[in-house]
């Protein structure tokens, strides 16, 4: 049986947001239009036009998720961005250890825009920090939408923000939903969760659920007082959930409720991410799905330069950094977010050199006029690249 590539899904620096990194698939879905997934997870060109593709698709056609499967018009002119919410928090509350949920809703109690599970909200923070947040509510509920973000105590300030300076009543700019991970709707499932990576698994469960799918989630974490919604899950049905909390599992552990034909869906931080990849090889399942929500691993890294500014100081960035890293060592207010090049936030500008880009967000135009998203681009070894910052 062929298995697909994987899908990449999104992320973020304080502990989540999907981050697009959509749909990193091994195997074939069966909603969206892969059939012929990149080779390349990071960033390479033949990815950035994968997704694109799926970036526009969950951007028209989210609201269409669950009925059949439209196509738009490529003679009609393209949609237009939705304009940013202004939503208010509503909601403030411990969900477990070192994690808040949030809910936001509408000032004027109006419905809020459709979403399908998988997606997620960028959300505007007072201090202007933009981080990105799987919604782990229920579509069906178009009053509020739930987020929840762990406490990274050594992240970039962005968890750190919503868990001391939120209250009740603040008003917050979001953007979205977006979707980068897409449930696909395939009738067996292993939904595989680590930490606070549950956010986006929860609605797919809730869906599976309501579809009447073969489904089974495995949530790993620390201690069973830091995972989030146990009680939810138990409350979908008890017999499909596993948590494990004894012990780091191994990717044969996390899979070993796969059958043959069956979707797996993953969501956690890097090394189960990793290990889950490296176990799927062998075993029956068919597709793999992943969300990452931190920085992508730096794959193929060579050691290059970035001058700041024309007479600027040079700045050398090691194989194993980002040039987003080392940039923000010069320049600490440079904005940035999900860290794996889907975003744009950290778009910075090229004014001479050669860029190797690695994003998923930036137009062959925009590359052309010499945009740059460092946090995961970089140059040849032994090159320069001359920034504007
Ligand atoms: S931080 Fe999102 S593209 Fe760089």
């Amino acid at each position: 049986m062929t298995k697909q590539h994987p899908a990449v899904t999104t992320q973020d620096p304080d502990g989540h947001a999907t981050p697009p990194a959509p749909t990193a698939v091994f195997g074939r879905t069966t909603r969206l239009d892969v059939e012929n997934p990149p080779p390349d997870l990071y960033g390479r060109p033949r990815l950035d036009r994968f997704m694109h593709a799926i970036t526009a698709f969950s951007d028209v056609y989210t609201p269409a998720m669950g009925r059949p499967l439209l196509r738009r018009n490529p003679r009609l002119p393209a949609p237009r961005a939705r304009a940013p919410l202004t939503l208010v928090v509503t909601g403030h509350r411990a969900v477990a250890e070192d994690v808040v949920e949030l809910r936001l809703a509408d000032p004027s109690g109006d419905r809020l825009p459709a979403w399908q599970p998988g997606a997620h909200l960028r959300l505007t923070l007072p201090s202007g920090k933009e981080r990105h947040y799987s919604l782990c509510g229920d579509p069906a509920d178009r009053g509020a939408y739930r987020i929840a973000v762990r406490r990274i105590a050594d992240g970039g300030g962005g968890s750190r923000e919503i868990h001391d300076d939120l209250h009740l009543g603040m008003r917050l700019t979001v953007r979205g939903p977006r979707n980068g991970f897409a449930f696909c709707g395939e009738p067996t499932l292993l939904l595989v969760a680590g930490g606070i990576g549950i956010t986006p698994l929860l609605p797919i469960a809730r869906e599976a659920q309501r579809r009447g799918l073969d489904w089974q989630l495995v949530h790993a974490g620390r201690t069973a007082a830091s995972l989030p919604f146990t009680e939810e899950l138990r409350a979908l049905d008890p017999a499909r959930v596993r948590f494990v909390t004894d012990r780091v599992p191994t990717g044969a552990e996390l899979l070993a409720g796969a059958r043959p034909g069956t979707a797996v869906y993953c969501c956690g931080p890097a090394p189960m991410l990793a290990a889950v990849q490296d176990a799927f090889a062998d075993s029956p399942a068919r597709a793999l799905h992943f969300e990452r929500f931190t920085a992508a691993p730096i794959l193929d890294g060579r050691p290059f330069a970035l001058q700041l500014g024309t007479d600027g100081e040079r700045v050398e960035v090691p194989a194993d950094r980002s040039a987003l890293d080392v940039l923000r060592e010069a320049r600490p207010d440079l904005a940035y977010s999900c860290q794996q090049g889907f975003c744009g936030t950290c778009r910075v500008q090229v004014l001479a050199g050669t860029p190797e880009h690695r994003d998923r967000r930036l137009t062959a135009e925009e590359r052309a006029s010499g945009a740059l998203l460092p946090c995961v681009s970089r140059a040849a070894e032994g090159a320069t690249l001359v920034l504007e910052v």
